[in-house]
């Protein structure tokens, strides 16, 4: 599939994410008028900016695609289900982008009758664009990443973010408190994309959520799956673009994180 302009719909996306991230960049440090839209949950003026420039410019290069966006369609009034969809998350880690905490990205992904066939992930600070195509690899910059190779949680770095839900965040605070005497850290990351793509790469060995939203996943599933790791839903069931749950890690410590969290509230569905 190409644009309009002649472009492979990955290069058009990067080009997008690009021009959305340095908007990101430059509002980064200005003020923010921040409004709630549940007891934790924010949103800022720029998440509605990016997010109308991100939709016109995907509008623009592929008019026929729809699109699902955290700030102005909600995925209720979406039917996944028929043909290709964008679907955008803005700024994941608005808290930290309104607060200051240089550490958020952007998110856009395409689903073709609900399989997540294209992504990717931008944070743009750092300048890290993690892209990914089914069936062709996950990369960072260009480069291509795999998950780690580690063959235990004794030897792990593990990702987590707090649902705004109290219980789905004590729910996962509860597997760290079982895992600690067995693992290296643990950080909160604040934002779950980035927090997937860190295990794609690498970086970290495991991420698990106990509620996200497709906006949030779309990238990081096909990310870490691409990358050689496992991906599912709270579970341990293989993950869907709407599971309002994940696990990500290499297979050994995929496996071992279902076995240790086996019982707990975490795993309850
Ligand atoms: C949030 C972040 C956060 C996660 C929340 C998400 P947002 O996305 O990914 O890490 O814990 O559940 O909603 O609101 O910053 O786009
Ligand atoms: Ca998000
Ligand atoms: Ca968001």
């Amino acid at each position: 599939m190409l644009s309009k302009s002649g472009q492979t719909c990955l290069h058009t996306v990067i080009q997008v994410a690009l021009d959305a991230g340095s908007v990101l960049r430059k509002k980064f440090t200005l003020d923010k008028t921040i409004k709630y839209k549940g007891l934790r949950d924010i949103v800022t003026d720029v998440d509605l900016l990016v997010e109308k420039k991100i939709r016109e410019n995907l509008k623009e290069e592929f008019p026929e695609i729809g699109f699902v966006g955290e700030e102005s369609v909600g995925k209720e009034d979406i039917d996944y289900k028929e043909g290709y969809k964008w679907i955008v998350d803005p700024i994941d880690g608005t808290r930290n982008f309104a607060a200051g905490i240089p550490f958020f990205s952007l998110v856009i992904g395409l689903s073709f009758n609900n399989k997540i066939i294209l992504a990717v992930n931008y944070d743009p600070l750092r300048n890290e664009m993690f892209s990914v195509e089914k069936g062709k690899g996950a990369f960072l910059n260009k480069k291509k990443i795999n998950v780690s190779t580690k063959n235990s949680l004794e030897q792990s770095i593990v990702g987590i973010d707090l649902s705004y839900d109290a219980n789905g965040a004590i729910n996962t605070i509860e597997p760290i408190i079982k895992m600690w005497p067995k693992i290296q850290t643990a950080r909160i990351m604040g934002s779950a994309a980035l927090g997937l793509s860190y295990v794609a790469s690498g970086r970290t060995d495991l991420y698990f959520h106990y509620q996200l939203q497709p906006w949030d996943q779309v990238a990081g599933i096909l990310l870490v799956n691409e990358a050689g790791g496992v991906v599912s839903d709270r579970e341990g069931k293989k993950i869907k673009i709407f599971s309002n749950g994940i696990v990500a890690a290499n297979k050994k410590i995929h496996m071992e994180f279902l076995e240790i969290s086996r019982g707990l509230d975490f795993t309850k569905i």
